[in-house]
């Protein structure tokens, strides 16, 4: 069997049921909240690109996409948080309505450079929305405008998230085993 058919599974913490209907909710909301605008999503590459899609089928004001790719890394000593842009936007965000989608917030380290680093561009707004919240991890205090689920303190594959790059496509959220 290929790995991504039979995935070291430990337990499935979220469902493609419950994900959807998670995703719809969170999607009214924010429909709700910029309703009269329009809405520049930007997915943080690769892990957010299965969640803004889902996202972003549900959204009922108009939308915009865009990317970018980030490469983070431990420093000398070994200090996370040292975190850069490695693919950036493809156009300006400067006067948009900016919601930044992300697959997981975990220390905050990325989280926190990419909003400063947008920040600086002049958008009209910037809003947060991730799909899952590991708060129990967090390092840096980040505001999250919009999230679907919070998770334990366990390394999660699916939906996006990945191990050695495998597992991004399964339809749900899973503990790996160990
Ligand atoms: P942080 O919030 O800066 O610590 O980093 C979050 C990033 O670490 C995410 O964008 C993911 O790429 C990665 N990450 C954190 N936890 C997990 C996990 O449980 N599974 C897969 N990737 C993870
Ligand atoms: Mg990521």
């Amino acid at each position: 069997m290929t790995p991504h058919l039979q995935p070291p599974v430990e337990r499935v913490l979220f469902t493609e049921e419950q994900i959807a209907a998670r995703i719809r909710e969170v999607a009214a909301q924010i429909s709700k909240d910029y309703q009269g605008r329009t809405l520049k999503l930007i997915g943080v590459l690769k892990g957010s690109i299965f969640f803004l899609t889902e996202l972003a089928r549900h959204l009922e004001v108009p939308v915009k996409v865009d990317f970018l790719a980030i490469s983070s890394f431990s420093n000398k000593s070994g200090a996370p948080g040292v975190v850069r842009i490695a693919k950036d936007l493809d156009e300006s965000i400067e006067g948009e309505d900016v919601l930044l989608v992300e697959d997981i917030v975990d220390t905050g380290f990325t989280l926190r450079y990419l909003l400063q680093t947008l920040a600086g561009r002049a958008p009209n707004s910037l809003a947060v929305c991730t799909f899952l919240d590991r708060n129990s991890r967090r390092i840096v205090q980040v505001r999250l405008d919009y999230r679907c689920f919070e998770i334990p303190d366990r390394f999660v594959v699916g939906f996006g998230l990945d191990y050695n790059q495998l597992y991004r496509n399964l339809g749900y959220v899973a503990v790996l085993k160990p």
